[in-house]
């Protein structure tokens, strides 16, 4: 039915990230590498200091931390938009050098172009590819169909709800299969129903179009009910003050997977750690 390869048959990717790995050495698993990173707007006052961090293929990792604490700034970091004071930061074992199509980015608000139509702003994120015209048109159909917008094509954004229009963001980051998906906040202006439906189509997405995600939230339950791994950074200097695996039934979509015993252990032992660090 997808148009999407599996996870886990990749070629493309596979192939690039294993000759990025002949190449540098970076461990097989392991897409994006923060070393000893830091950072600052101005040289005279840093928000991350001596920041590791390692994000694996495939992984569902998200950021939680206090406002302020630089969770965007990690993000931004990764996307290439700022370089680090010190510290190197990695994609594939070689330097983040400026974005990339490799790297799709997210935000809260997301311009949509308000002259194109679903359907030509999700093609859109085909611009720096070599992809075919026949192959980015199934991919965008193929797309549409797994967030929900079937029907809507040919519809501009201004006919749109605040969640249509973040899923044609959604769809025109992961149309091109990006390694890895950096989402800020991406659900945080929409109501809580239609932010629901957006973490399970969301899931589903991750489950069919390879690459990590890395997401930023505020919402503990949000965090527990999409990742695999979520970091809790502290209040200074993006420090990590837990690292935690999460573990649910799969497939991870269901709505049980919200009220199950193990979602409510995660949900109090997260509240309790963040808690203590604010
Ligand atoms: N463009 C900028 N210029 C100067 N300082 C900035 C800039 N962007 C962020 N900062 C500062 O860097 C620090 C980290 O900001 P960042 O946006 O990464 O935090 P955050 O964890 O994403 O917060 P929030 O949860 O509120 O979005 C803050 O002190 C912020 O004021
Ligand atoms: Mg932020």
């Amino acid at each position: 039915m997808s148009y999407f390869p599996p996870k886990t048959s990749t070629q493309a990717l596979e192939s690039e990230s294993d000759r990025d790995e002949v190449q540098t050495g970076a461990t097989p698993a392991e897409v994006i590498s923060l070393a000893n990173v830091a950072f600052g707007y101005s040289r005279k006052r840093l928000v991350l200091q001596d920041l590791n961090l390692s994000i694996c293929r495939g992984e569902f990792l998200t950021l939680l931390g206090p406002s302020g604490c630089g969770k965007s700034t990690i993000l931004n970091l990764i996307a290439g938009f700022y370089a680090p004071l010190a510290g190197r930061v990695t994609h594939g074992g070689e330097p983040i050098k400026g974005p990339s199509a490799r790297r799709g980015v997210v935000f809260q608000s997301n311009a949509l172009f308000d002259w194109m139509t679903v359907e030509q702003n999700i093609a859109f994120g085909f611009r720096f590819q070599s992809t075919s015209k026949y192959e980015s048109r199934q991919r965008v159909k193929t797309i549409i169909e797994l967030v929900g917008l079937r029907g809507s094509e040919r519809k501009y954004p201004y006919e749109l709800s605040g969640g249509m229009r973040q899923r044609v963001a959604v769809a025109r980051s992961m149309v091109v299969q990006p390694e890895i998906l950096l989402m800020d906040e991406p659900f945080a202006a929409v109501d809580v129903q239609t932010r629901e439906g957006l973490q399970e189509e969301l899931l589903k997405l991750h489950e069919q179009v390879a690459g990590a995600i890395l997401f930023v939230t505020h919402s503990i339950e949000e965090a527990v009910f999409l990742s695999d791994r979520i970091i809790i950074l502290d209040r200074n200097f993006g420090g990590i003050a837990h690292d935690i695996s999460i573990h649910l039934p799969t497939p991870r979509y269901v709505a049980m997977n919200r009220v199950s015993e193990e979602f409510n252990h995660y949900r109090t032992d997260l509240y309790l750690k963040m808690k203590a660090i604010s």
